[in-house]
């Protein structure tokens, strides 16, 4: 692989709309996602098996998911939907589905094409861990241990389903109830845990945008030290703070090649007060860009989709560059 390469993992649908107080219609959420696919991004978080009692906004990611295995969504690349699961309960539900639909989806156990040489998607399942105790206790109700515990067993029923799994470590730069001090030696050993459970790819996330460049490059460094190799690691970064793009700036120089970002800077968590959006996705191409990186989206679509998005939740679009690009 060239080291030019970036994925780019579009959570716009799943990051970006969970926190959104009206419902978002269900045809809105499957419009956003099948444009999203058809802009060259190859890894969509299409929704999350979590109590709709917590999340109410993801409480039809049942019929997103079937959406997505019934109709054979145009795709320029293979393409991956993630789903997040708290719990062997929201992995039941989400593998009911797939059971029901079998011959729609590639596992990791088998090719992503079907008998008539067309691509099938593949399914992720993510898992959410938390780098603080306080977190963990408002974002899953429960102490990181027992989160790890729950997630092992995730883990391992989405790998018996032959489904890859990615891994979040939230707040990891910094916490809405514990401030800066969050340990990178934490971070570090929850990670190597949930790589030793399985889990195919771990995700950093600054839940609250805090996180400042040298402090980003301390995690970083201190994730090698445990000997966790930069190949599974992605990076999520929350622009609160304006410090998203040179976080990433100095994660690519760490030789991270995976990174989360959300259309039209859509987003915030709804256990984090005042963290805003995920870092847009606009901004994530454009900079690549200009790096000379490839990333393979484009970004005219892309644009476009976030300015369509934000006029149709009634927000502004926070993406500077996608606002730059339609002359807005
Ligand atoms: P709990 O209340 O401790 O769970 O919540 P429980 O086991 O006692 O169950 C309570 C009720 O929920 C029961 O229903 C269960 O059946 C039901 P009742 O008997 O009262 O009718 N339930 C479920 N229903 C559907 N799907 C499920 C499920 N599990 C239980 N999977 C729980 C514990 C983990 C369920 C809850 O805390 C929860 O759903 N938390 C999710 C919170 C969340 O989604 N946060 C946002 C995602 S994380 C994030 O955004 C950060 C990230 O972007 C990275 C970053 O930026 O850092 C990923
Ligand atoms: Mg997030």
């Amino acid at each position: 692989v060239p080291n030019n390469k970036v994925k780019l993992v579009e959570v716009g649908p799943r990051d970006g709309l969970q926190n959104e107080k009206k419902a978002i219609p269900l045809t809105t959420k499957i419009e956003l996602i099948e444009r999203l696919a058809r802009t060259g991004v190859s890894t969509i978080e299409a929704g999350s098996f979590v109590s709709p009692k917590w999340v109410p906004q993801m409480a039809n990611s049942s019929e997103i998911l079937e959406h997505i295995l019934q109709r054979r969504l145009q795709a320029p690349v293979p393409m991956t939907y993630s789903f997040l699961a708290p719990n062997t309960k929201g992995l039941q539900n989400a593998a009911d589905i797939l059971r029901a639909n079998p011959q729609t989806f590639s596992s990791q156990l088998d090719p992503q094409i079907d008998s008539k040489g067309e691509p099938k998607p593949a399914m992720e399942v993510a898992v959410f861990a938390a780098a603080t105790e306080s977190f963990s206790q408002k974002n899953l109700n429960c102490d990181i241990q027992t989160s790890l515990e729950r997630f092992k067993a995730v883990i391992q029923d989405s790998k018996a389903l032959g489904l890859r799994v990615r891994a979040y470590v939230s707040v990891v730069l910094g916490c809405p109830f514990e401030g800066f001090d969050v340990d990178p030696h934490k971070v570090a050993q929850i990670s190597t845990e949930l790589l030793e459970a399985g889990a195919d790819e771990i995700s950093l996330g600054d839940t609250t945008g805090m996180g400042t460049a040298p402090r980003t490059s301390a995690l970083l460094r201190c994730m090698a030290a445990a000997g966790i190799r930069t190949e599974d690691i992605a990076m999520h970064f929350h622009d609160t703070y304006g410090q998203a793009l040179v976080n990433t700036a100095v994660s690519l120089e760490h030789g991270i090649r995976t990174f989360d970002s959300s259309v039209g800077g859509l987003g915030g968590c709804p256990y984090s007060p005042g963290a805003t959006g995920n870092v847009a996705t606009e901004n994530m191409v454009y900079f690549m860009e200009t790096l000379g990186m490839d990333t393979g989206i484009d970004l005219d679509a892309m644009s476009d989709i976030g300015s369509w998005i934000t006029a149709e939740l009634g927000k502004s679009n926070d993406s500077t560059v996608g606002k730059a690009v339609l002359g807005a």
